[in-house]
């Protein structure tokens, strides 16, 4: 059992926990419970991007209270002054949201810490944050991307808390969530996984909302793994669209087509890196690359789109404020592959985006190579 681990399971035998997982002590009385519910019921958010301020909207539509953190000015005015975060989310009122630009006041007794940052920054917050951690406290990570080095996101977490003499547990959450309709209310469904289960079992709970379900998972590695292979399969989905758009191969035959072969090669290769062969099939793999690849708000599809519509990368990637992690995800599992053969899918995408095939090239060896 881990240190981590070992103080949650001392929190749950000195106080009973009733359904919602909220503290409860016994010798105060229900009128006294307010403290430690709040402690146990407030949800950090860091980052009010597109996803951070959609889970937020959720959460807090649905009584949880949620202390959002930004570090953009205009986002935090937009959201005190007129309760919408008109940069990323102006369709969308946030009632309930409480909101600061101070690390410290967000993280400050919550149970749970949620990181919607995007892969390439989350870890320069994860420096500031340590510092504010209190014992107890879980770091959910929702970047689906890989770290600098191609490492998980979760390890090099778990390496700066070692780092700083912290044990605070670190879970994932990945799964069919675009932002947009989370925060409209579509039925939404989700994975969380910790390498203590039972942490994980309990954010599951925690943090389900009606329109929001979130199972707990045993194999973290796989639904991280998954997170970042389906944006490179996505990204090349949205090829497809592009193709179509200027009059070329594309169409939903070819989409289908690489879908399946990224799928398949994501199957092989994931299996071989360690993550579980059912993680596939879950909403984590098979569920979130659909939604990716498919949805029109996905941004790696249409990174792809826009590549496929004969634009280069400096081109596609300045179109858009959002991140595309595909193409940094295409990058490092390049980088992790000892020969080429071992994933043609990812070395043939990666060749397009440094320039080295045109988009037609790329979607025929795409599927030729994989079938
Ligand atoms: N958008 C979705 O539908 C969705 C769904 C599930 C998971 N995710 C994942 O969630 C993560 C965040 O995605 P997003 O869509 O919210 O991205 P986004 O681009 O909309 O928002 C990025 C957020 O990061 C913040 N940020 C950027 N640089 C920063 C820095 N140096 N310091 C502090 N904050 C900084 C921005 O202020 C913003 O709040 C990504 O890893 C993404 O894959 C996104």
């Amino acid at each position: 059992m881990t240190v981590c681990s070992l103080a949650y399971w001392t929190l749950v035998f000195q106080f009973p926990l009733d359904w919602r997982g909220v503290l409860m002590d016994t010798d105060q009385g229900q009128g006294d419970t307010s403290a430690k519910e709040q402690y146990m019921n407030k949800i950090a958010v860091l980052g009010l991007g597109n996803f951070g301020t959609a889970l937020a909207r959720n959460w807090s539509q649905h009584g949880k209270p949620v202390h959002g953190w930004t570090v953009e000015q205009e986002v935090y005015d937009t959201i005190v002054e007129s309760g919408v975060n008109s940069k990323y989310f102006a369709g969308f009122d946030l009632p309930g949201l409480k909101v600061t630009m101070g690390l410290a006041e967000s993280v400050r007794d919550a149970g749970v810490v949620a990181l919607a940052l995007p892969s390439h920054v989350v870890l320069s917050v994860v420096d500031d944050v340590i510092v504010h951690l209190s014992e107890g406290q879980v770091l959910l990570d929702l970047a689906k991307g890989l770290a600098p080095g191609g490492q998980l996101v979760s390890r090099a977490i778990h390496e700066k808390l070692d780092a700083a003499g912290k044990s605070n547990a670190v879970a994932v959450m990945t799964g069919p969530t675009i932002a947009p309709e989370l925060a409209a209310g579509v039925l939404t469904t989700a994975l969380v996984a910790c390498e203590d289960e039972a942490i994980a079992s309990r954010l599951a709970g925690e943090l389900t909302t009606p329109t929001f379900t979130i199972s707990h998972a045993g194999d973290p590695l796989g639904i991280e793994l998954w997170g970042a292979f389906k944006n490179v399969i996505a990204l090349a989905c949205g090829m497809s669209d592009g193709l179509s758009l200027v009059g070329g191969l594309g169409g939903d035959n070819l989409k289908a087509a690489i879908f399946t072969a990224g799928f398949r090669e994501g199957c092989n290769l994931l299996d071989r890196l360690g993550a579980g062969r059912e993680t596939a099939l879950s909403p984590a793999g098979v569920g979130d690359l659909f939604v990716t690849a498919t949805s029109p708000h996905g941004r790696n599809r249409r990174t792809g789109e826009l590549l496929g519509s004969g634009q280069n990368l400096e081109e596609a990637l300045g179109s858009t404020v959002m991140v595309s992690e595909g193409v940094r995800a295409t990058r490092m599992f390049a980088e992790r592959l000892e020969t080429p053969d071992e994933a043609p899918f990812v070395t043939t995408l990666k060749a397009c985006l440094d320039g080295e095939l045109q988009a037609e090239q790329c979607v025929r060896q795409l599927i030729n190579k994989n079938r």
